[in-house]
């Protein structure tokens, strides 16, 4: 990789108690590590510069592309301290191979896949100690994005782009543990159509999900359910995670890619080890009517959501404005259990790799 990375250290870094505090018990997104990872792309020159600062405000023009026109992607991945004190991530390069796609449609600069890497390096190598101890689910968030940072109010794809990473330490996203979380059905809302920009990580798509969220929450629901924006029949995914259902016979089926959905990570690799036990995954389109129909007779026996901040949650019932299906006393499953015991720990260095999946970043 030709871009080295300039470091220039935070002369005031959260004293040492107080940051012990923030990660004995860390609140999702609430606080933020020491420093930022800055990497500047000018259109006709590339990537030109790649930095390590302290973390502290973006300055701004007003007339920045991505206040105007949402010309704006991101990441989410994690940090684990493992047993030993190391500190590794969970399959970096899909994250790296999902932000080059989500750039490609936002008309955005894509990141090198080793730029990528080797930011979350730079930054874990100042702030590794913002790695919580592995108890009670704690990583270090990682949030890399990109935007368009230039100067223009005319609409078009921006001559200037800034990729940074910044990280906040993290507790469980459910405080509820293994509790079974309760889902809002939009009906009167769509997050993406066909076509669309669905499948890229990118805020515009996060905006249009929260007014469902918000009617989600008011009755007692943690995440929101889409459903395809054409015919409202096919389930699409949560807010922020995937999908999967299990049957009474064996078999687990997960809505299928169809450019409408985001390519979770979580999703690839629970299929992953449902296929490594030998249980029947089938990735296809699945209608609200089958599901309402398989969960009151019991076909569908377990249903759970996974996504990388929350990990594997049990999904007890999902409501509408005009239904409940399931109940909010539901047990987690066996599978959703053991599927979550397993991907954890992987990450937490505990359960074998077999898959290569972790690397080791400090
Ligand atoms: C809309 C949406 N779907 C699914 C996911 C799960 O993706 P991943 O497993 O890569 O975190 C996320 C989280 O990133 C998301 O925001």
């Amino acid at each position: 990789m030709s871009l080295q990375f300039s470091v220039t250290r935070n002369q005031n870094p959260l004293p040492v108690a107080k940051r012990d505090e923030v990660l004995a018990a860390p609140v999702f997104g609430q606080y933020r590590t020491d420093h930022q990872v800055v990497c500047v792309w000018e259109k006709d020159k590339g990537w030109v510069s790649a930095e390590v600062i302290p973390y502290g405000p973006i300055q701004m023009d007003p007339a920045a592309a991505v206040l105007h026109y949402g010309q704006e992607i991101f990441e989410g991945i994690k940090a684990y301290r493992h047993d030993d004190g190391s500190i590794w991530t969970f399959r970096p390069y899909e994250n790296a191979k999902r932000l080059q796609l989500s750039a490609r449609r936002m008309a955005l600069p894509e990141v090198p896949e080793e730029l990528f890497v080797e930011s979350l390096r730079q930054l874990i190598a100042v702030d590794g100690d913002w790695v919580p101890e592995p108890v009670n689910e704690k990583t270090l968030y990682i949030r890399p994005f990109e935007i368009a940072a230039e100067d223009f109010l005319g609409v078009r794809a921006a001559h200037r782009a800034e990729y940074r990473v910044i990280a906040s330490p993290v507790g469980p996203y459910f405080t509820g543990g293994l509790k079974p979380v309760s889902i809002w059905i939009a009906l009167d809302s769509a997050r993406a159509g066909k076509h669309g920009t669905g499948e890229a990580k990118t805020g515009g798509n996060y905006a249009a999900s929260l007014q469902a969220q918000g009617e989600g929450y008011e009755q007692g629901c943690s995440q929101v359910m889409f459903l395809d924006a054409e015919t409202g029949t096919y389930i699409e995914e949560l807010g922020g995670m995937n999908l999967f259902f299990v049957y009474k016979d064996g078999h687990v089926a997960t809505p299928s890619l169809d450019g409408t959905i985001l390519r979770g990570i979580t999703r690839k690799s629970v299929i992953q080890l449902i296929q490594d036990r030998g249980i029947e995954i089938q990735e296809r389109k699945i209608t609200l009517d089958e599901m309402r129909a398989g969960i009151n007779s019991g076909d569908i026996v377990e249903v759970f959501a996974c996504g990388t901040a929350a990990v594997i949650t049990p999904v007890g019932q999902f409501k509408s404005r005009v239904e409940t299906i399931g109940s909010s006393d539901a047990e987690p499953g066996a599978l959703t259990a053991s599927l979550r015991e397993e991907l954890t720990g992987i990450q937490y260095g505990r359960v074998e790799d077999r898959h290569n999946w972790m690397l080791r970043l400090a």
